[in-house]
This record gives C-alpha cells, sequence and structure tokens, in this order.
C-alpha cells in the first residue's frame, strides 16, 4: 500500500469519537478545578448531542445565526441570553438547585426581565397603580418564620402588569414607579398594599426565542402574576410570583415557571362590600396572602445581572 493510504500514519481516518476525547483532554491542565468540571462536561454534553442528531451543517449555521441575532438584539433593556435560558426551562433548573424545595417555606421562582430595583417606598396598604390599570385588588397578609412567628421589618419588593399587558419598563404611557412599590411588615408581620388584577401577557417574542417558539408551535404566554421578592434580616429572600388560580396558561407557561404552591384565589368582592380600600368605588378582588422565609443569609445575588425588559 502506498505511503498515505488507509493504513498509513498520516492517512488514519480520525473517528468523531476522537475529537470529542481531544477537547476533553485540552481541558486537563486547567488549575481551576470546578472550571476544568465545567469545560470538560459542556464539551461531552454539546458533542453529545451534536452526534445524537447528526447536526448538518445547514442546521449548525442556523444555529449561529440565532446566536449571532441573539446578540444582536441583547442590550442593556433586553436580555434574548435569558430569554433562551426561560423558554428552554434552564432558568427554573438553575432556580431548583440553587434554592431546594424548602419545608414551608415560600418557594422561589424565576425573576424575569421587567425587576426594576429602587422601587420606591410605600405606606401599608398604599397603591401601587399610579394609573388606571385594571380591577381594583387588596393584597394583604403576613411574612412569618417556619415556625409561623411574624418577622417585623420583612421587605416585599413588588412588580406587576396591568391590563394592557405591560409592565411599566414597557410602556412609555406609564410613570416610571407604576405598578410597582416595596413594603415593610409592621410588628405584626402584616403587610398590605393596593395593586390590580395581572392579566396574562407574551414574553418579548419578536427575536430569536420568537423565531424559536412560532417554528416549534409554541406559544409566548405566561399566566397572570404578581412578582414579589421578600428580604429579611437573618433569613433567606425568596424571588417568586404569586399565580391567579383562574388564570390561562397555567398548565402551559412559556418559561416554566408556575409552582403549584404559589397559585391563589382572587377573591371577588361588591362595589358596597363594607371592607373595600378607600376610593374604591367598583367591584374589586382580595388576596390573602402569608409568605414564609427559611432562616439563613443570601448567597451572591442575581438581580441586577443587567436584564430588563
Ligand atoms: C416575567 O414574569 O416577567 C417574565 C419571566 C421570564 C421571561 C419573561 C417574562
Ligand atoms: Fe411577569
Amino acid at each position: 500500500m502506498s505511503a498515505g493510504g488507509e493504513s498509513g500514519a498520516q492517512g488514519r481516518v480520525v473517528a468523531p469519537e476522537e475529537i470529542t476525547a481531544q477537547v476533553i483532554a485540552r481541558f486537563d491542565s486547567c488549575s481551576d478545578p470546578r472550571l476544568r468540571e465545567i469545560m470538560r462536561a459542556l464539551v461531552a454534553h454539546l458533542h453529545g448531542f451534536v452526534t445524537e442528531v447528526g447536526l448538518t451543517e445547514a442546521e449548525w449555521a442556523q444555529a449561529i445565526g440565532e446566536l449571532t441575532a441573539t446578540g444582536q438584539i441583547t442590550d442593556d433593556k433586553r436580555q434574548e441570553f435569558i430569554l433562551w435560558s426561560d423558554t428552554l426551562g434552564v432558568s427554573m433548573l438553575v432556580d431548583a438547585l440553587a434554592h431546594p424545595a424548602p419545608n414551608g417555606a415560600t418557594e422561589s421562582t424565576v425573576l424575569g426581565p421587567f425587576y426594576v430595583s429602587g422601587s420606591p417606598l410605600r405606606e401599608y396598604g398604599a397603591n401601587i397603580a399610579e394609573q388606571e390599570a385594571g380591577a381594583p385588588a387588596w393584597v394583604h397578609g403576613r411574612v412569618l418564620d417556619l415556625d409561623g412567628a411574624p418577622i417585623a421589618g420583612a421587605e416585599l419588593d413588588v412588580w406587576q402588569n396591568g391590563d394592557n399587558r405591560l409592565y411599566a419598563v414597557q410602556d412609555e404611557d406609564a410613570p416610571d414607579d407604576h405598578l410597582r412599590g416595596r413594603f415593610q411588615t409592621d410588628a405584626e408581620g402584616r403587610f398590605a398594599f393596593r395593586a390590580v388584577r395581572p392579566v396574562p401577557y407574551p414574553i418579548p417574542d419578536d427575536g430569536p426565542v420568537g423565531h424559536m417558539l412560532t417554528a416549534t408551535g409554541r406559544h409566548p404566554w405566561r399566566p397572570a402574576h404578581v412578582h414579589i421578592v421578600v428580604r429579611a434580616p437573618g433569613h433567606k429572600s425568596v424571588t417568586t410570583h404569586i399565580f391567579d388560580a383562574e388564570s390561562t396558561y397555567l398548565d402551559d407557561d412559556a418559561v416554566f415557571a408556575v409552582k403549584p404552591s404559589l397559585m391563589r384565589h382572587f377573591e371577588d368582592r361588591a362595589a358596597d362590600d363594607p371592607d373595600r380600600p378607600a376610593g374604591v368605588e367598583e367591584p374589586w378582588v382580595s388576596l390573602d396572602l402569608d409568605l414564609v422565609l427559611a432562616p439563613g443569609a443570601d448567597e451572591a445575588t442575581v438581580e441586577d445581572m443587567g436584564r430588563t425588559h
């Protein structure tokens, strides 16, 4: 056989598995053990995926195009990479691993892109709707520890959408502090605020993630919810939602963030109900909500990692 033939050293055919093994081995000398573990596993799973589906050159080029578009649409207001993470369920998986189901504590869920830090501190019972935004909702309850004892001085950081489906950060016609606010619990751990009944809404779907949803027959909708972050000294903060138990899309949330323990019934109340909040003259709803924190301290926060609307 001539030099360079099939059995010659120069012409040996490289098997696909050898490529994978070579790349994994290239991280052997990484001095950071955690980074080494992550990179080896990333390559193993990425190559395993490419091999399993037999990714074609055209599909590979299309994926590069989608990643390029993801970078191009991302700026300080739009974070398309996290939207990929949300819609592929990675955000909820990371959250579940970071915050294992606590015994009796309020469960966590995704932060979402519409959180803006620095909401105004409002008085007990204040209205977060700074303009007309839907059916009035009176939200009240207590922040408790795992033994049922009230936590005084806990902070609730609240944000939600209005009946135009928009959060204030998406709505050019809304004041910056519309439908958001921070509240502190009193000596009995009580809080109350006036809000509006939230409505279902679509996640931003005019970019590559939207293309993926359409191409795969998925929809972009989320069930109606109010976002709350609860913080208290000596306790682990919880980033959560309260879902309207009567909402559509509870079974097929676009970002997989629904947990049964977070669903609540908004109770219908008549316009002349004697318990109506000050200023309410139409039918309204009330939501009785206890929030429970586990003891401990927070690790590094991801609240301000640059994702907003
Ligand atoms: C939200 O609840 O605000 C949200 C969460 C994930 C993606 C988009 C929106
Ligand atoms: Fe939301």
